[in-house]
């Protein structure tokens, strides 16, 4: 293995990159950072975790490992029930006032720490415990890292009885909006995912989103992104320590 850092030119970030003589699927890249995010849980308090599969193999990690913690956050009821399943004790985060780390996937995530989340429905949880986390280590196969957000559709939970006209607002901004058939989040709400939408400037969207009356939350995590990214390449694992 070869560790060597390298600094981009022009963005303000830092990289450190492991090298791995072969080529690491996309499944193993996600084990990669699932299992490199042990390296950031603080034991004895309480931890955050985050939704989907890449965090998915993070809980499996965690339940393998020593590490011992007083508890999870969990960002949505499935994340609960695998902890759960793997006799790890999951808090309210009502009952929580200190969680030093938070560890979660993402759809997209740039240099920056900008992400797009919410591909699996549960943006508004996984805001609200990144939120109240100190550290937001991101956890991501090398699929995920873009230049520019917007290519996988901008998910946004709506109060159902807004649905349609928060989906006009989100036409005047220049997206295309689609009703997530069929699903309802955890807090009972829908989803609309917006295509087509180059975004350039992460913070001020996302403020513009949030403040149309009727959403819930836009999944774009840019006042508060990753402070650090685990990200897995066909390399190998490779750490980003974006500079905000
Ligand atoms: C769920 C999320 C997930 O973090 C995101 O969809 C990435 O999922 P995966 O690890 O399965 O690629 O935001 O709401």
């Amino acid at each position: 293995m070869i560790h060597f850092p390298s600094f981009g030119l022009g963005c303000q970030h830092r990289e450190s990159k492991v090298q791995t003589p072969t080529t690491v699927t996309q499944d193993e890249q996600k084990q990669l950072v699932a299992r490199e995010a042990l390296r950031y849980v603080v034991e004895d308090a309480w931890l955050g975790v985050g939704s989907g599969s890449t965090a998915n193999m993070f809980i499996d990690a965690l339940a393998a490992s020593r590490l011992r913690i007083k508890g999870a956050v969990a960002s949505s009821v499935k994340t609960a029930e695998r902890l759960k399943a793997h006799r790890i004790d999951v808090e309210e985060l009502n009952n929580v006032s200190d969680i030093p780390v938070y560890i979660d996937g993402a759809d997209e995530v740039t240099a920056a720490g900008a992400m797009i989340k919410g591909g699996g429905g549960a943006l508004t949880r996984e805001k609200i415990v990144a939120a109240a986390a100190q550290k937001f280590v991101c956890i991501a196969d090398q699929s995920k890292k873009v230049d520019v957000l917007g290519k996988f559709p901008l998910p946004v939970e709506v109060i159902p009885m807004a649905r349609s006209y928060v989906a006009r607002e989100l036409v005047r901004l220049g997206g295309y909006p689609q009703w997530r058939m069929g699903f309802t989040t955890d807090n009972g709400n829908v989803i609309l995912d917006v295509s087509d939408l180059a975004i350039r400037n992460p913070v001020a969207l996302e403020d513009r989103i949030n403040a149309i009356a009727g959403v819930v939350t836009v999944g774009l995590f840019a006042r508060r992104g990753a402070d650090v990214i685990l990200l897995g390449t066909a390399q190998g694992m490779e750490t980003i320590t974006p500079h905000r």
